[in-house]
């Protein structure tokens, strides 16, 4: 039997490598806003935002086996210009629309599934101008923790802390060729993230090779938050 995968966000960005490298072997639901380039897999769509809509149980199998939640947001700014309302936006994307699905999902999860949420390498070191994201994903991060120890042992729940990722998301970081250098030269392997370097552990920790690891947030940042090369 094919296990249940739920990926809230899988039209682009790291979800859609993670949704294009499972359909074969899984069968795989995605839930988002847009289709993106979903017509060319083999997957279940659902329409879905998660700031307005409730994930329709009714369209979801009763067993889900591995699952990740994929929206995010980058708003960088000095905090002197970081209004309250980014604050509050970019808990909501992140943080409280995650645990709104989560809550909702958490009695289809099967025994010995996995869960995945996404940080950023922004919450376990600090750096000028994220203070709303990483107050976000510093959220997720301890949530996921609690959540490990209070499912455990039935569901594995991990996070991945990655660096930059050439994705729409970072779109405006990365919008000329000058903005690409200087953000690969910041990071000790000389280059940015792409989805295949975060959604290959995404991939790992939702099978069951890594059936022996929960609670972890595990970096994929191109060595950025351990590593002083410069
Ligand atoms: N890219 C980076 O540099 C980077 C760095 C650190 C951390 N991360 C984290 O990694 C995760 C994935 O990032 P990514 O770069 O793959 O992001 P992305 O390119 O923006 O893709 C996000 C996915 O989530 C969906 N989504 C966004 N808002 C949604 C909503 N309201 N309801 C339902 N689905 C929604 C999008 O589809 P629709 O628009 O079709 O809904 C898309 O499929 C995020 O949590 C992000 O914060 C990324």
């Amino acid at each position: 039997m094919k296990k249940n995968i739920l990926i809230i966000g899988g039209s682009y960005g790291i979800g859609f490598f993670i949704a294009q490298s499972l359909q074969k072997d899984f069968n795989i639901y995605i839930a988002s806003r847009t289709k993106g380039g979903l017509d060319d897999l083999n997957t279940t769509y659902i329409q879905f935002d998660a700031a307005k809509d409730n994930l329709n149980l009714s369209l979801l199998p009763e067993q889900i086996h591995g699952f990740a939640y994929m929206p995010g947001s980058i708003d960088l700014k000095p905090f002197k210009r970081m209004e309250l309302e980014t604050f509050k936006s970019d808990m909501e994307i992140n943080f409280f629309y995650m645990v709104k699905v989560v809550k909702d999902i958490m009695p289809r999860m099967a025994d010995n599934s996995s869960m995945i949420f996404f940080s950023s390498v922004a919450a376990g070191s600090g750096m000028p101008f994220h203070t709303s994201i990483a107050a976000s994903k510093g959220a997720i991060e301890g949530f996921a923790r609690s959540m490990a120890a209070e499912y455990a042992p039935k569901i594995r729940i991990n996070v991945i802390a990655p660096s930059l990722v050439d994705t729409p998301l970072a779109s405006k970081l990365l919008n000329n060729d000058k903005k690409q250098e200087n953000m690969a030269n910041r990071h000790p392997l000389k280059r940015i993230g792409n989805a295949q370097d975060i959604g290959n552990t995404a991939l790992f920790l939702l099978s069951d090779k890594s059936s022996w690891i929960t609670g972890q947030v595990i970096a994929v940042d191109g060595g950025i938050s351990t590593l002083k090369t410069n």
